[in-house]
């Protein structure tokens, strides 16, 4: 057995900690877990919604990473730490809101480190973001791998600048001998949903006839399964201060649509509006809904606009070649995501597909799911 291989034998084991448990890779992390017989220690906030680790056979701990003692008490006895989650965001926010998400997602990261290092948990797998990596400054949509350096001299979403923080935490760890790693996650599609995520929002508008126009640009996607995949290959064989980059398909939006017409049954909208009106029109939304409407859920944002304007790939032969990762299809993953949300009542549209036999048993035994993306609706991160 690796160094950071499970042990998966129930109760006499170490359990594994697993932060995040309740958002969309944490959920689908945690039911991975149980379905390979590992021993897991969830950490959730109280009075969020945690639905995703409802009956599920897990330990629950209470507490939030912006506070240390918390997230020490909270990681005391486990073996193992999957340091998944974050504050998303696609939108700038005020002085408060930017620092909540440098709090949830900087902080948040140095106490986990911080705090399996004191307790002795061995390997710890953060959840890095595709938005954090760098791009060649020339052309953006050549295919990005883990030597290129965030590109800090432009704008960018706090979000962005957070997660590149991140894995400034990791990597200072690291050099003081810490067992860390990045796996780095692009814009997730799957199932155990709950929230839901904006992207699986977004699937469901679609289904209900809510999307009437597309903007142009792509993204890399991630299967919920294969981003899952990749932090269990990066705690068996990956190595300590390394970065691995997980994504299953870059897509353009107009790729998404045709796979959500094919899945769904429902006709895509033809409209195409320029990236650049988008881009205006977003800008001036988020100015008025940012300072006058701020807990108003922003649909689209400057920030994911800019993002998929740049058509970013992602070279993932890194985790191929160090760690045998075999992206599987964003087809599948629509599928997954699909079932998940028509099973839980979100497709309204009588005249949808019902979803596809298998990824329905998926949901149906909470193995795994999906959720979805559109680029006019907020896009990846
Ligand atoms: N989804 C994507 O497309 C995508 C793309 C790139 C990278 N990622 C990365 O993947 C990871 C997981 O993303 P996700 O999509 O699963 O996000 P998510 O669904 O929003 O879930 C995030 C989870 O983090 C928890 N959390 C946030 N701040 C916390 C704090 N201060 N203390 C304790 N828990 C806290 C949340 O708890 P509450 O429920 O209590 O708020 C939530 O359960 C993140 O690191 C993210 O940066 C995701």
């Amino acid at each position: 057995m690796t160094p950071g291989q499970h042990k998966s034998n129930g109760s006499s084991s170490p359990p594994v900690f697993v932060t995040g448990a309740a958002g969309h890779v944490g959920a689908n992390l945690v039911l991975r877990l149980l379905e390979d017989g590992v021993r897991v220690r969830v950490l959730l906030r109280r009075e969020d919604n945690n639905e995703a680790v409802e009956g599920l056979d897990v330990e629950r701990v209470y507490g939030d990473i912006r506070d240390l003692d918390e997230t020490r008490r909270a990681l005391q006895g486990c073996q193992g730490v999957y340091h998944v989650a974050a504050m998303i965001s696609t939108i700038e926010g005020n002085l408060a809101y930017r620092r909540n998400i440098y709090e949830c997602n900087v902080l948040g990261t140095r106490h986990v480190l911080q705090a399996a290092r004191e307790n002795d948990a061995g390997r710890v797998v953060v959840t890095g973001s595709f938005s954090a990596v760098g791009y060649d400054l020339d052309n953006p949509s050549l295919p990005s791998d883990e030597t290129m350096q965030f590109y800090p001299m432009e704008r960018t979403m706090p979000y962005e600048r957070s997660k590149a923080l991140v894995e400034h935490e990791c990597w200072r760890a690291a050099a003081h001998g810490q067992d860390v790693m990045v796996a780095t996650c692009c814009a997730v599609i799957g199932g155990a949903d709950y929230f839901p995520s904006r992207l699986g929002r977004t699937l469901c508008d679609y289904t209900n006839g809510k999307l009437r126009a597309y903007v142009d640009g792509g993204f890399e996607f991630v299967a919920a399964r294969d981003i899952v995949e990749g932090h269990l290959l990066c705690m068996a064989h990956g190595r300590a201060g390394e970065k691995y980059i997980f994504s299953s398909e870059y897509k353009t939006i107009s790729d998404i649509l045709d796979l959500y017409e094919e899945v769904t049954g429902v006709m895509r909208p033809g409209r195409r509006i320029p990236t650049h009106m988008m881009l205006a029109f977003s800008e001036v939304a988020s100015f008025y809904l940012s300072r006058f409407h701020p807990s108003f859920p922003q649909r689209f944002t400057p920030g994911a606009i800019r993002l998929l304007k740049k058509c970013r790939h992602a070279d993932t032969s890194k985790a191929q070649h160090e760690l045998g990762y075999r992206p599987t299809s964003i087809r599948d993953a629509v599928h997954q995501a699909y079932a998940f949300h028509y099973h839980r009542g979100a497709i309204e549209n009588p005249l949808a597909n019902p979803p596809r036999e298998e990824a329905m048993t998926r949901v149906q035994n909470s193995a795994s799911g999906a959720d979805i993306s559109i680029a006019s609706e907020g896009g990846p991160l």
